[in-house]
């Protein structure tokens, strides 16, 4: 292949159709930005599945590359900030949506978007984490930032065996935390317990909202990623001063709840975003990520797949059947 081509996933779209294939690109049709990044990695994220598969409006133009998150080398950079041979992390800002993303060889990205890579991480450990994992620490940072820590009690993970979920399990159980997993799949009992899990309970028992609108407080915290119903749920089981890091809608976009937990409890809320989380915010959790998620938990949660299976695993990812997380090698 000449040097400045290299193999993308490109979406297109004709007459309200959606399409994705693999197609050889040059540097030329990258759009602009001040660095051109080598990828080496990239991953799959649910809103991936959502991209590719075209099942929600997440693309805002075609053609586009998807992928929110990739991991590489910077080749040539226009800012003071970057050189040629850094390795970097780009997650969310709107790659894979609205610019072009980490399902190619090659991306142009602003320097602004960057995190240079944690130096106990490779870029496919970075992608092993990926914007769920990175999710996963904000959630945490959320939930100390307000007061949790491990001696107040049982901290529950929704949607515990996907990606958010597995990562904020192993990171919590690593932190000390007693981890409660919420899943579906009994398929994944034995790999929750070994990310350090000490009950697993089925995703039913918080997936159903109960008549009352207050029931007797169990979680000192709560990782929710599945939204709907459960979260209703959960806020009305959370212990008084508890929180819970709402970072997920697997399971629904409606929360259908009353104010009795803020006001008589003083349930804490709190709203996590990955994709327009301020700079100094990314690198203090990519920091935390090097430091509390073990890397052992790390390789039992990641897979690598080439890119070219990338449209077959968005829709397993839609149907809930990847487990952890999905690295994508754009090289292979
Ligand atoms: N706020 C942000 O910035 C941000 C960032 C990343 C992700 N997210 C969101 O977080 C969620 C998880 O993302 P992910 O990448 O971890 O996806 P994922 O790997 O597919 O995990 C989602 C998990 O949710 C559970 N689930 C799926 N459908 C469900 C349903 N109908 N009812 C109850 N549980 C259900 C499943 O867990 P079990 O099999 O264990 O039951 C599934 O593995 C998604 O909604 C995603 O959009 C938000």
């Amino acid at each position: 292949m000449p040097d400045n081509t290299f193999t993308a996933l490109l979406l297109e779209q004709e007459d309200g159709k959606q399409t994705a294939a693999l197609k050889t690109l040059s540097r030329d049709d990258l759009p602009d930005g001040d660095v051109l990044i080598s990828v080496a990695y990239s991953s799959l994220n649910y809103k991936d599945g959502l991209a590719v598969t075209g099942k929600a409006k997440v693309v805002r133009s075609f053609p586009m590359v998807p992928g929110i998150d990739l991991a590489g080398t910077v080749v040539e950079s226009a800012s003071p900030e970057f050189a040629p041979g850094d390795a970097v992390v780009l997650t969310g800002w709107g790659i894979g949506e609205k610019y072009w993303g980490g399902y190619a060889q090659m991306a142009r990205a602003k320097a602004g978007w960057l995190v240079p890579l944690p130096e106990n991480l490779t870029p496919k450990q970075a992608m092993g984490i990926g914007t769920a994992g990175f999710t996963a620490m904000l959630c945490v940072l959320a939930l100390e930032a307000h007061g949790l820590s491990p001696e107040q009690g049982e901290v529950v993970v929704t949607g515990a065996a996907g990606g958010v979920g597995s990562v904020a399990a192993a990171i919590l159980a690593n932190l000390g935390y007693t981890v409660v997993a919420s899943t579906g799949r009994e398929s994944a009992h034995e790999y929750l317990r070994a990310l350090g899990v000490s009950e697993i309970i089925d995703r039913g028992v918080l997936g159903e909202v109960s008549k009352r609108p207050l029931e007797s407080g169990r979680w000192a915290g709560a990782v929710d990623t599945v939204g709907g119903d459960t979260l209703a749920q959960l806020l009305k089981t959370v212990r008084p001063h508890g929180s819970v890091a709402a970072c997920g809608n697997a399971g629904g976009v409606a929360l259908n709840t009353t104010v009795l937990p803020f006001i008589l409890r003083g349930v804490n809320l709190l709203g996590i975003d990955s994709v327009m989380c301020p700079v100094d915010l990314r690198r203090t959790a990519w920091q935390r990520l090097a430091t509390d998620l073990p890397l052992d938990a790390l390789e039992q949660v990641m897979q690598v797949a080439p890119l070219a299976d990338v449209p077959a695993l968005s829709q397993e990812i839609l149907q809930g059947n990847v487990r952890g997380r999905i690295v994508i090698d754009v090289n292979a």
